[in-house]
């Protein structure tokens, strides 16, 4: 087996959950994907070649009943459904690179040969399978942990159906020593810190073997070793972030999907999935001896008015009539910037309008047009004759701006989306009020031109780095503001953009060139009315 070629410098590849297509997308999987795009399109921003997955797990018990429920054969159910999230990526402006579905055809054979390596470890072997299975979750629960009426905990509307069958198990708790190792090890490895402290009291509670076959079951891959079983969903699922990493015209084999872009960077998950990813995995992997991710980051759950959204509930936000409504900046923003990553957070429309008009149409959006009417009227719609390294270091906005991109930067690769924006924010508003404080208008009328001259060109430079820095999370503002000032740039052009040189010049402070010919003023960002 060839080993990675990748160097950990110059490439990045990035995953969300490869979504159930029981039902369209929700909001769950718009934030995820949302999240995920974020910090693919940072990585790219700076330099690095990045291949962001997202997809679809399309087998399974869920899936067969919910397509048998509309009178469709499981595949038509989940062509129909993937159509939807692809229209949703589109509209939510996500740059990804592969869509992985598990009914694609080189999927089958990566998951034969894999299973074919754990088989020959002797880490799979038939047994007894006893216990409350939810078909919602796909996963086994335990007596302790159901609601009244044997219902699921998760999906608290569903009971859970008893199953007493021979299954295939996978031995995870040969396991149990190498992932303790892992988890000291490498402490990044599941992030946040709380979902660590999750897993590690999880496993420290003993892991037990868990079945990787169903029977009574048509949709999925047969087990290979054994037709009459069929391959347990998760399984299955985990793989297609494997298969996602063959280009088109590969040969379908464990040896072509790892040369590249293997051991994936960063696993992006909600946290109900955290034990999949981060006991379940690593433990597959070893046992077909191959090298693990590098961080699996598992988010928090979105409320709507502060309560659980459900579809019994009847408050679900539904993410197409929200983008559809609000434009994918204001959705993308509202969610990275509202809440805090990898904590629970709520979802309030009128929370949504006050934050989307405070900070990108009057901080940001006004700031910029306001200033750049003043640049048309005093420095003839040029950047002011001002070169960025001979402002002062301690000038108000050049001190902000001058480390800030590496703070943002830092915040983007811990997975801190709203420290990243709120860092810019910050800056917006320093500009706000050094324009008040400062008043070039006055100055202007005080002959002061060259105060004027300092007073403009700094504002107009922190909106540009502003801009810049905000790229990965509001694509379309950044380009409005870039073009505004001068530039050519479109944050939506991703060969275009990925450029470390430039990155190393525009996250800085004082790039802005003096005398750039600025655009039309225009408004960046319509306010929205409640
Ligand atoms: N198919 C599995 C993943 C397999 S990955 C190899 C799955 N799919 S899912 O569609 O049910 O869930 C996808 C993601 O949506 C999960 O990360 C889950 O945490 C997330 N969310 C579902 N409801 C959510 C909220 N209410 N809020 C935030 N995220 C939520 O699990």
């Amino acid at each position: 087996m060839t080993k990675s070629t990748k160097t950990a410098k110059d490439t990045f590849a990035i995953t969300t959950p490869l979504y159930y297509v029981n039902d369209l997308p929700h909001i769950g999987s718009a934030y995820t994907t949302m999240a995920a795009d974020a910090i693919g399109r940072f990585e790219r921003l700076r330099g690095k070649s990045v291949l962001s997955i997202t997809g679809t797990d399309e087998h399974g018990l869920k899936i067969e009943r919910t397509a048998r429920k509309n009178e469709r054969s499981p595949q038509e159910h989940c062509d129909l459904i993937v159509q939807g999230f692809e229209e949703l990526w589109e509209l939510l402006n996500i740059q990804y690179d592969r869509f992985s579905r598990t009914t694609a055809k080189a999927h089958s054979e990566i998951v034969k040969e894999f299973f074919q390596r754990v088989w020959d470890r002797g880490d799979i072997y038939l047994n007894q399978q006893k216990g409350w299975y939810c078909v919602s979750c796909e996963e086994f629960k335990e007596e302790r942990e159901l609601l009244t009426e044997k219902r699921c905990p998760i999906h608290t509307n569903q009971q859970v159906e008893w199953r007493d069958e021979p299954n295939y198990f996978f031995r995870l708790s040969k396991y149990q020593e190498k992932l303790e190792a892992l988890y000291q090890e490498r402490p990044e490895f599941i992030l946040p810190e709380t979902r660590r402290n999750e897993v590690l009291s999880f496993v420290s509670q003993g892991l037990q073997d868990f079945s990787i076959s169903r029977v009574n079951l048509d949709w999925g891959f047969p087990v290979p070793a054994d037709p009459e079983q069929t391959l347990y969903v998760w399984f299955d699922a985990l793989l297609g972030y494997v298969t996602a990493l063959l280009d088109a015209d590969d040969e379908p084999t464990l040896e072509n999907a790892l040369s590249k872009w293997w051991p994936i960077d960063l696993h992006l998950i909600g946290k109900d999935i955290l034990r999949f990813h981060a006991v379940y995995w690593p433990a597959m992997l070893m046992s077909a001896d191959l090298p693990l991710p590098g961080r699996v980051f598992g988010h928090g759950f979105l409320t709507k008015d502060g309560k659980k959204m459900g579809k019994t509930l009847g408050n679900t936000i539904d993410p197409v009539e929200l983008v559809k409504k609000y434009g994918p900046d204001a959705v993308r923003y509202y969610f990275l910037k509202e809440i805090e990553f990898g904590q629970d957070g709520d979802f309030k429309e009128s929370r949504f309008i006050n934050i989307l008009n405070a900070d990108l149409a009057n901080d940001l959006g006004n700031l910029l047009n306001r200033t750049l009417k003043m640049a048309l009227k005093y420095c003839q719609g040029q950047v002011p004759n001002v070169n960025g390294e001979d402002v002062p270091a301690a000038h108000p906005l050049k001190a902000i701006g001058i480390n800030l991109g590496d703070r943002v930067a830092e915040a983007y690769q811990t997975l801190a989306f709203s420290k990243a924006c709120e860092d810019v924010l910050a800056l917006a508003k320093a500009c706000n009020k050094y324009l008040d404080d400062l008043a070039p208008w006055t100055l202007y009328k005080q002959g002061e031109t060259e105060a004027v001259a300092e007073v403009l060109y700094s504002v107009l430079e922190s909106v540009r780095l502003a801009a810049y820095l905000l790229s990965p999370v509001v694509p379309n503002i950044s380009t409005a503001i870039y073009q505004q000032l001068g530039f050519s740039t479109d944050f939506n052009d991703r060969a275009g953009i990925q450029d470390s040189a430039r990155y190393l010049e525009h996250a800085s402070w004082g790039c802005l060139k003096a005398n750039q010919a600025l655009g039309e003023p225009q408004p960046v960002f319509r306010r929205l009315e409640p």
